[in-house]
């Protein structure tokens, strides 16, 4: 039976197989057109499509914008640095301004987790959650799934380290929920201090050391260090880090010849990745990365307008 048409897109956690491959086959839809310029700028004609990032981004708000406005959308990006936020303004009241205007897509970044399920209670629109604190980034999922799936043909059956400072990465519990669900082993690798104790729940094997860890896998996903987010102490230094942890072609050698190396960005070069390894032609699917982000949320935008129009 076809999953029920969703509103919101908060988070990977809970989403059918079914659901996620028709979100990808559409985005794989979007890639051709986005390359030859085709997309169809009528679709979202009509509809207001509102940014609102409390946390900073490159890669996520512009291929929001980008997304927006290449379905024809009108996108307004909300500044929260010069809005009525620094005049103590709440977030549920800057939703109910926002959501009086009758804008149709809200995208929200929020260093509070649950931030956009809250906001999802509170406005008409439908809301898109675009990383909230430590817990979920699901379009990120979405876009990784659908470079590893074109570059590898499936992700059942592979087998995907994703590595470093998994503790603060919303990145990471996207997709150990996306990747478990849909078929592939996934393996946590990282210093103690950087895992959520009892992580193995998620279906997942956790390493400590990188050796062993990358043995053979098909996929590395390396994660940035978050300090922003980090207590003192957890990592002696980044020097330190980067020896034991840090993806060099040494590390990278452990892996299966054919191991695609991923970053969600913004990377920390030299400190969880090395530079030829990032920038690696061959091996590197990174910059692949942000063009599948593009192609997925215009599969996530289209999704959730004609979920919202009753004809998804
Ligand atoms: N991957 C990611 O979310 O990047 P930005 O912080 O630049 O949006």
């Amino acid at each position: 039976m076809a999953p029920a048409p969703r509103r919101h897109l908060l988070q990977i956690q809970g989403m059918e197989r079914p659901e996620i491959d028709a979100l990808l086959d559409l985005a794989e839809s979007y890639v051709l057109l986005n390359r030859t310029g085709k997309t169809p700028r009528d679709l979202l004609r009509g509809r207001t499509l509102i940014n609102l990032f409390f946390e900073d981004s490159t890669r996520t708000r512009t291929s929001f914008e980008l997304a927006g406005k290449r379905l024809g959308a009108d996108v307004l990006n909300m500044s929260v640095s010069t809005s009525s936020v620094n005049k103590g303004e709440t977030l549920l009241d800057t939703a109910a301004t926002l959501n009086a205007m009758h804008c149709d897509l809200l995208v929200v970044r929020h260093d509070q987790s649950g931030a956009p399920h809250l906001l999802a209670q509170k406005v008409e629109a439908s809301v898109v959650n675009a990383g909230d604190g430590t817990h979920e980034h699901p379009t990120q999922a979405l876009l990784d799934a659908l470079t590893i799936r074109r570059r590898r043909g499936r992700i059942e059956g592979l087998t995907v380290a994703i590595c470093g400072d998994i503790m603060h990465s919303r990145v990471a519990r996207s997709n150990i929920h996306l990747l478990t669900g849909m078929g592939a082993s996934v393996r946590l690798v990282g210093p103690p201090t950087l895992l959520p104790s009892a992580i193995e729940r998620l279906g997942v094997t956790v390493f400590h050391d990188m050796a062993a860890g990358l043995a053979g896998v098909d996929v590395v996903m390396m994660l940035r260090l978050q300090k922003e987010r980090m207590a003192k102490g957890l990592v002696p230094s980044a020097r330190e880090f980067f020896r034991f942890y840090g993806l060099d072609e040494a590390k990278l050698a452990l892996a299966a010849p054919h191991a695609l190396v991923m970053h969600p960005g913004p990377m920390n070069r030299g400190v969880e990745i090395a530079s030829d390894v990032a920038d690696d032609p061959i091996r590197s699917v990174i910059r692949e990365q942000v063009e599948m982000g593009v192609a997925v949320r215009m599969a996530v935008l289209d999704r959730l307008t004609r979920a919202a129009l009753g004809n998804a």
